[in-house]
């Protein structure tokens, strides 16, 4: 058995993408923020996505409007009582997403599940301050969620096998290709995708060849739609610079390790895509 009522809480770059997919799969959705400006902005988001997946052919008007009917916004946590699962989608920050589902634990029936989106905090250090830590999964969905089909389930040693499948079925009933990973630094798209940047940085770092032409390397020789420089610059070379910091502490990996070269960009504000310039001129 799915999920058929789903909770969001956040409802920023992350959450308003879950709310959409899962009210677009034919769920009832209740979205929550901590106040009514942002709980309507990610709302006004979900409804430009659905007009132009309607632009675009691959949303009818029909499926969009109900979509949209499906969703219902509050910023009172108490509304979120009826959910089958809750997804937070809160900024990465340990204690809040503890204080968040602590909270939760006094509204929620047993059977419902606590679901989060941490890209980096571990899934048992969440659940750790609730009396059943069974109900806590990782569900880490990518950005933007109604275009990237990844779903990252993250299973920390005392998740409950019925919490797992059940979060499956619905990962599969929102059209998401799952993969179940242990709740390790990193799970694996991180690991990986960070140890790479990191090494494509170093590279840089060495002259071995420009960061166009590594990116090119990676993007016509392995098929990456992206490459790994260019992508840094999208996620941000600050954001990357602490996820580096933190695997090569929690892994003793120094693979991991910021290079200086992204230290010293780090400090002269080149961070990227939003801040004009990083590897690549942006804007
Ligand atoms: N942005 C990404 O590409 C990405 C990808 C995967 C996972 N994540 C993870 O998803 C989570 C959210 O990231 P984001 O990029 O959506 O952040 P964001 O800043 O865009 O959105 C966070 C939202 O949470 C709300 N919020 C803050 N405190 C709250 C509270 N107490 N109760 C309810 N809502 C609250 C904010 O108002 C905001 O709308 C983080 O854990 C992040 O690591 C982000």
């Amino acid at each position: 058995m799915s999920f058929s009522t789903v909770g969001v809480i956040g409802a920023g770059t992350m959450g308003h993408g879950i709310a959409h997919v899962c009210a677009l799969a034919g769920q009832t959705v209740v979205l929550y923020d901590v106040d009514l400006p942002r709980v309507e902005a990610g709302l006004r988001k979900i409804t430009s996505n659905l007009d132009k997946g309607v632009e675009k052919g691959k949303v009818s008007p029909a499926d969009r409007d109900a979509a949209l009917a499906r969703i219902g916004i509050t910023v009172h946590l108490r509304d979120l009582a009826g959910c089958d699962i809750v997804v937070e989608a809160v900024p990465e920050k340990l204690a809040l997403k503890q204080g968040l589902f602590k909270e939760l634990e006094g509204l929620l029936p047993p059977e419902a599940v606590f679901a989060t989106n941490t890209s980096s905090l571990s899934v048992a250090g969440i659940a750790s301050v609730l009396a059943d830590p069974g109900r806590v999964i990782g569900a880490h969905f990518f950005n933007p969620v109604h275009i990237m089909t990844l779903l990252e389930i993250v299973v920390h040693e005392g998740t409950r096998g019925d919490v797992l499948a059940r979060t499956q079925a619905w990962g599969a009933a929102i059209g998401k290709e799952c993969i179940t990973v242990k709740d390790f630094p990193g799970f694996a798209t991180s690991r990986l995708g960070v140890c790479l940047g990191m090494e494509a940085i170093r590279m840089v770092e060495q002259g071995v060849a420009s960061a166009e032409d590594i990116d090119k390397a990676l993007v016509l020789g392995y098929r990456h739609p992206v490459g790994p420089l260019r992508l840094t610059d999208m996620v941000g070379l600050d954001v990357r610079l602490a996820i580096g910091e933190y695997l090569a502490r929690e892994l003793k990996n120094p693979a991991f390790e910021p290079p200086a070269l992204m230290r010293q960009m780090v400090e002269e504000g080149k961070l990227g895509q939003k801040s004009g310039v990083g590897f690549y001129r942006w804007g």
